[in-house]
């Protein structure tokens, strides 16, 4: 069943559970049919009894032409007509009509007990040639004795006119319910070949490409809507691979080619020892920026497919700020830049401490980069509605209000930032980013052209 279309096993579960019902329907209808019979029966047989039990009171003789009427003498084998017994209050045999043969229907003591106190006893039993016969046993209370008349009940056509009636409507339904239920199928899932065929046509180059919604309000425009919608998610995200990986070579493009112009223009002619050293010296800051490059964007790689190792564990952040800040007074002191530690407290979160501590030289690297030439950078540590909260503060270049939404997507520098340090890659704060969201945290950016900027990190204290 599993390699079935949704069609046939719709077909077949509407047959199925249609067939059924019919059967059942069919079958009480039957069980119906043949209870009233049977009852139409006994009714009868209760009358005959009764009246065999009147004109055996009235005179043997009529009792005789009464019995004979009623039986057929000459069907041996019970085929049609009545057989009729009477038994004296032990269940002894007294007559018998001659259609009866040897046989009548034995009763045990409770039961002639039972029906002499007045209980009419009826009972099926079957021939040993294979015949239903309904037997009535009712008492002659006057003279204490039983009276038996039995009927052949399995010869009854209307009965069996009426089973095999249903039988063949029943079959004649079921086969139409299986073709009304493929019609039916075919039409409810005609949406569905045409989304297919719809979705056939997407590829990665026309990604933008969306199913047709129709104006019905039903599963399947939901489901084109949901499709829509993933379709967007996926474009988006295949767009910003797509613009990762070109902003990525172009990125690694511009320092390997400063670094072979550099080594070209060197190797031109003869040079005097202290020419190549420079040559050297260039290279090697062009690749320390080209490592650092490719070290960021394996970082977002590996946070990009959940790859990168998060090993959790309780950090003082006091220290670790402490640290940072000693590290931030050696390149600040490069620039004349005062830094300061204003609020301290001692506060603890549950973190990877590389990643915490990359967060912190990421932010302290660029209140460096963009502040001019005697800036001031302030940093502090408080705890604010449980969360450690970090601000780092400075009177830098600061960020307009429209480079500000877009200064934590990858690759993303503002003019300024490329005027005022040639070492801006954009991916410092994309991971910063990822670091905080990885805690749990928030990062958010107050800045102002010219004025400064105020980074604020808050992060669940433990
Ligand atoms: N403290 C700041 N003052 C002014 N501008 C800032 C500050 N911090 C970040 N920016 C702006 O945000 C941009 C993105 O910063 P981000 O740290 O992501 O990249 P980057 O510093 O340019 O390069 P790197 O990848 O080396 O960090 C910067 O180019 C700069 O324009
Ligand atoms: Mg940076």
């Amino acid at each position: 069943m599993t390699s079935w279309t949704i069609r046939t096993k719709l077909t077949f579960w509407y047959t199925s559970i249609f067939g059924g019902t019919l059967v059942l329907f069919g079958l009480l209808t039957y069980l119906a049919f043949s209870y009233a019979n049977n009852k139409r029966i006994d009714v009868g047989l209760k009358e005959e009894a009764e009246g065999i039990a009147h004109y055996e009171r009235i005179s043997k003789n009529s009792f005789r032409k009464y019995v004979e009427r009623i039986s057929n003498e000459r069907d041996e084998e019970w085929a049609s007509g009545k057989y009729i017994a009477i038994l004296n209050h032990a269940g002894n045999l007294q007559f018998r009509s001659g259609n009866l043969k040897d046989a009548h229907l034995s009763l045990n003591s409770h039961q002639i007990k039972e029906i002499l106190s007045g209980k009419t006893y009826f009972k099926t039993v079957m021939t040993p040639k294979g015949r239903l016969l309904r037997i009535i046993t009712i008492p002659k209370k006057d003279t204490q004795q039983l009276i038996q008349i039995g009927i052949v009940v399995n010869n009854d056509s209307a009965l069996k006119i009426f089973l095999l009636a249903l039988t063949a409507l029943g079959c004649l339904a079921i086969i139409g319910s299986w073709f009304g239920g493929r019609f039916m199928a075919k039409k409810a899932l005609s949406p569905i070949d045409c989304m297919i065929k719809e979705l056939q046509q997407i590829e990665t180059e026309n990604l933008g490409k969306r199913l047709t919604i129709y104006p019905v309000k039903d599963e399947i425009s939901e489901l084109s809507g949901v499709i829509n919608e993933m379709l967007t998610r996926l474009e988006n995200s295949f767009n910003q691979v797509r613009q990762f990986t070109s902003d990525a070579s172009h990125e690694l493009r511009t320092p390997i080619a400063i670094m072979k112009a550099g080594i070209e223009v060197a190797l031109a002619r003869e040079r005097d020892i202290y020419n190549y050293q420079q040559v050297l010296a260039d290279t090697l800051e062009d690749l320390g920026r080209l490592s650092k490059i490719v070290e960021n964007l394996f970082i977002l790689a590996k946070a990009d497919v959940g790859r990168y190792e998060i090993h959790m564990v309780r950090i003082n952040l006091c220290p670790v700020i402490t640290d940072i800040a000693e590290q931030l007074k050696l390149i600040a002191e490069q620039k004349n830049i005062f830094v300061s530690m204003e609020k301290m407290e001692d506060v603890s979160i549950d973190g990877d401490e590389l990643l915490i501590r990359m967060l912190l030289l990421n932010l302290v690297d660029n209140a460096v980069k963009y502040t001019p030439l005697d800036g001031t950078i302030k940093l502090s540590l408080s705890k604010d509605k449980g969360c450690a909260k970090i601000v780092i503060k400075d009177n830098g270049i600061g960020i307009s209000q429209e480079d500000s939404p877009h200064i934590f997507d990858r690759f993303y520098k503002t003019s300024k930032a490329g005027m005022a340090n040639h070492t801006s890659n954009g991916l410092g704060l994309s991971i910063c980013q990822w670091i905080v969201k990885s805690h749990h945290g928030t990062i958010m950016v107050e800045s102002e052209l010219h004025k400064g900027s105020i980074f604020t990190v808050t992060l669940p204290t433990c």
